[in-house]
């Protein structure tokens, strides 16, 4: 589930409802979605296939012609230079449409004047709109599996903005034990 930080106050906001809220509020769609379609291990064809009505949802939804499934480990070849693709602001022509199957990130938006990160993990769908200032970059442990649409069969390109924003925010992940508090009982005390 994400969690949803305002930067410099970083005010978090946990929980689905209140983060789709706020998100609607800036103009970013973000649904969770269950996750017991499929194992760990799924192909990715039978990844797209067990989504297949989400997937064809979204197309209608947002104008998209194709979807995949990304899957980035620590051992993914050129991964720091793929990485440092994204982790500067920029923008695409097209909306970034992000299901989260496994691993975690952190998109950074650039909104009104104002940096909001979204830490997303499983389960998590976010659609950043074509035009939005953002970037993006993996958790510390280097992982991230999702489904990603695109509008445009020929592919989708950042578009730097060279404000050195992304230098003043650092990728902090809480990670997932950071989603709920701990309840300590007589039972497991
Ligand atoms: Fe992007």
């Amino acid at each position: 589930m994400a969690v949803l930080r305002f930067p410099p106050n970083e005010q978090n906001i946990t929980g689905e409802a209140e983060v789709r809220a706020k998100l609607t509020e800036l103009g970013i769609d973000y649904e969770l979605w269950s996750l017991d379609r499929v194992g760990a291990d799924a192909t990715a064809d039978a990844v797209l296939e067990a989504y297949a009505a989400e997937i064809a949802e979204m197309k209608r939804r947002g104008g998209y012609v194709t979807a995949d499934v990304i899957d980035v480990t620590p051992e993914t070849p050129e991964l720091e230079t793929m990485l440092a693709r994204f982790d500067k602001e920029h923008t695409h022509s097209e909306d970034e449409v992000r299901f989260i199957l496994a691993g975690r990130g952190i998109f950074f938006l650039h909104l009104n004047g104002r940096v909001v990160s979204v830490e997303v993990g499983p389960g998590d769908m976010l659609r950043v709109p074509r035009g939005t200032t953002h970037w993006f970059t993996l958790c510390e442990d280097r992982r991230i599996r999702a489904i990603r649409w695109f509008q445009e069969t020929a592919g989708w390109t950042p578009h730097y903005t060279g404000s050195g924003i992304d230098h003043d925010h650092q990728p902090l992940c809480f990670g997932p034990a950071y989603l709920g508090p701990r309840v300590t009982t007589g039972l497991n005390a």
